[in-house]
């Protein structure tokens, strides 16, 4: 006589599926790595079913996911341009490094970071060579929450040259360009001069550009500078200044603009030049 199973062995259903699934990552030692995986894998499924995804569609999702694991390099990271263009990226940020009231806010890192950038004395040139561009000075302070000045302060700083790429984007240059670690002084002042910067478009010859040309979206971020600040005994800092009358703030392709980094960026005529002045300001580590 057949005998009924005391435990179920066929997951012939859609939600017997989820529950096995979830059933077998019950046991992961690690209690952080199972609520990830747990969660993940109710998401995953109720994305699945919700819009009821068919094998063709499932075919393509691996594709996509392929061709942008073969478009990352040391050089091109289309995983971090992915996760930047979902809004992902801002909100591991946003849960990451929420600062207290009054600290300068922190938005996306970006691909383009590059270690070893060129000490620059107060006032140096980071767009030595650059081609075009208007003559820019980024000055200010770096405070702490008491508005009290922090001395020696590390601003290490890159962006885009006017024709609106990164140095890594020019195949031709090996050598670091557009970037520069600046140090406040004992008052906590620093002094940057580089160009202009001017809004350009996130690489979109890759998956991430094709997904976005299919969905109607457009590729540009607003003109900004990058700075990761440091100090010791304060929590690191990683923003952007935005420069205020840029078209494109409303729309980051990456979701990167928060009022409070954006900055008025005066213009002189005689002859053209451009002066933005910010203060940071450091929460206690
Ligand atoms: C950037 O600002 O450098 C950047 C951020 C996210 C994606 C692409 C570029
Ligand atoms: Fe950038």
């Amino acid at each position: 006589m057949a005998t009924t199973p005391a435990v179920k062995t066929r997951f012939t259903t859609e939600d017997d599926i989820t529950a096995e699934v979830v059933r077998r990552f019950q046991g992961t030692p690690d209690p952080r790595l199972r609520e990830i995986m747990v969660s993940l894998t109710n998401h995953l499924h109720q994305f699945v079913k919700d819009v009821r995804l068919n094998e063709g569609e499932w075919w393509k999702a691996i594709q996509f996911l392929t061709a942008t694991g073969h478009m990352c390099s040391d050089k091109r990271q289309e995983f971090i341009l992915l996760s930047d263009t979902m809004g992902i990226s801002m909100l591991v940020d946003l849960i990451s490094n929420g600062k207290p009231p009054g600290a300068t806010e922190s938005t996306v890192f970006g691909p383009f970071y590059r270690e070893g950038g060129p000490e620059m004395a107060a006032g140096q040139n980071m767009a030595e060579g650059a081609q075009g561009g208007t003559p820019t000075i980024i000055r200010g302070r770096v405070l702490d929450m008491d508005g009290q000045p922090i001395a020696g302060a590390m601003l290490d700083v890159w962006q885009a040259d006017p024709q609106g790429l990164y140095d890594s984007q020019h195949p031709e240059l090996e050598e670091l360009h557009m970037r520069g670690i600046y140090r406040s002084d004992a008052e906590g002042r620093y002094l940057i001069r580089t160009m202009r910067p001017v809004h350009y478009q996130i690489p979109s010859d890759g998956p991430v550009g094709e997904m976005l040309r299919a969905t109607n979206r457009h590729p540009w971020r607003p003109a900004h500078v990058h700075f990761k600040v440091t100090a010791e005994g304060y929590q690191p800092l990683t923003t952007h200044l935005f420069d205020n009358v840029d078209e494109y703030l409303d729309s980051d392709a990456v979701f990167g603009v928060k009022d409070s980094l954006i900055t008025r960026f005066e213009v002189s005529s005689e002859p053209p030049s451009c002066t933005a002045e910010y203060d940071f300001v450091l929460a206690k580590s």
